[in-house]
């Protein structure tokens, strides 16, 4: 196999083109020996908050302390069921099974992969609690639908937003959703995380807002959320050495804080970026039969931009494209519900599992040059021929 010569993801170009800025916002930290919850915590806070457009955002450790946290500040725990997507990264379902809540998987859609509000309806029990949509790939869930369904249920909706730092509902909130128009109205321009009761962002340094190491994000308009997500983070307490619950040590570091700081203030530019590589892609791949590229739903990140490689030809692809010096990943290969954790626990759900076989994620960041994108593109169609 030959080297790597496009991965499949580049970080270079972006801190390249904010280095100075990077390296004096850590420098400050370090002159000023604030490393722990220092006044860059506060204000990354005020900014994250104010960009979303929201009352209240919570720095932790990670996107997966932001689950646990948010769903336990949220009043989620032993007993209750959480109704979930099977196509994501493990944090999702374990965040909820940490907090002593059943998962309960409901399919997903195949065209957008995330969470099909039909299913989650079929799923719904006398001890369902809450809803965790995942707005996978960057792409915004079908917020409007899983809204009426909780109001209709008296459910909580913890967002799952780890891949969607920026997405926004621009009128429409995916290609599919039908929810009525009072909804849609009422999450239009909205960002994702501030829909639901809780949003939960990752800062881990692949992410579309990502750090130079681990960090997170709990936002949510609920002063209550809000305060007892604040003494979780610090072991339950709200004034030092009065600890009033069991917590963590969960404190989004000050360094990150600082780097993330800089970030956010080209965060629209670099999603942009993605967007823009996304419709070369799908421009470059439209004649490509087997290969299904994904919709240009308006809100749309491209935290991943992952086609669907149909007739049994994915893996050998991904292959070939290695050999060729292509990165690509497979995002998920194992859905959440078949992990070895859970075996035996749960039934199939034959969307997902299809996903898992057929899906593949080629190079994608912001910078990403069009000629790049040609390689990739050719070198795929060689693949497949
Ligand atoms: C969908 C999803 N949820 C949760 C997480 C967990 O985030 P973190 O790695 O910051 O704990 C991730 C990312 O790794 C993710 O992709």
């Amino acid at each position: 196999m030959s080297q790597t010569k496009i991965p499949v993801l580049d970080l270079k170009p972006q801190y390249e083109s904010i280095k100075g800025e990077i390296q004096a916002a850590i420098n400050r930290v370090i002159e000023s020996s604030q490393f722990i919850m220092g006044p860059d915590v506060k204000e990354f806070e005020r900014e994250v908050a104010a960009y979303l457009g929201v009352k209240y955002a919570i720095g932790v450790n990670s996107g997966t302390d932001a689950l646990v946290i948010g769903l336990r500040a949220a009043g989620i725990g032993e007993g209750d069921e959480v109704i979930t997507t099977p196509f994501s990264f493990f944090a999702t379902a374990e965040s909820i099974n940490n907090v002593g809540a059943k998962v309960v998987f409901a399919d997903i859609d195949g065209s957008t992969y995330n969470i099909d509000p039909q299913q989650i309806r079929d799923k719904i029990t006398s001890r369902t609690k809450a809803i965790m949509p995942v707005h996978l790939y960057g792409q915004p869930a079908a917020m409007g639908q899983i809204r009426e369904i909780a109001q209709e249920h008296g459910l909580k909706v913890i967002e799952d937003c780890a891949q969607s730092f920026g997405a926004r509902y621009a009128g429409q909130c995916q290609l599919d959703c039908v929810c009525q128009e009072q909804t849609r109205e009422a999450i239009s321009g909205k960002a994702t995380g501030t829909i639901g009761d809780v949003g939960a962002f990752s800062f881990f340094p692949s992410k579309n807002l990502g750090g130079y190491g681990d960090g997170g994000m709990i936002v949510t308009d609920d002063e209550w959320v809000a305060e007892v997500a604040r003494m979780l983070r610090i072991h339950g307490a709200k004034k030092k050495y009065h600890n009033e619950v069991v917590g963590y040590n969960s404190r989004l570091d000050t360094i990150q804080a600082a780097v993330l700081r800089v970030k956010l203030h080209y965060i629209d530019k670099w999603n942009q970026g993605r967007r823009r590589v996304a419709e070369v892609y799908n421009r470059l791949l439209a004649d490509v039969e087997g290969v299904v590229t994904p919709g240009l739903a308006e809100g749309h990140v491209f935290h991943q931009y992952t086609v669907r490689v149909t007739g049994g030809k994915r893996d050998g692809l991904k292959a070939y494209l290695a050999e060729q010096g292509i990165g690509t990943m497979i995002y998920y290969p194992v859905p959440q519900d078949q992990l070895p954790v859970y075996k035996g626990q749960y039934e199939a759900c034959p969307v997902s599992d299809l996903a898992a076989q057929e899906v593949l994620s080629l190079p994608i960041w912001p910078e990403l040059e069009e000629e790049v994108i040609e390689k990739v593109v050719g070198v795929l169609r060689e693949g497949l021929d």
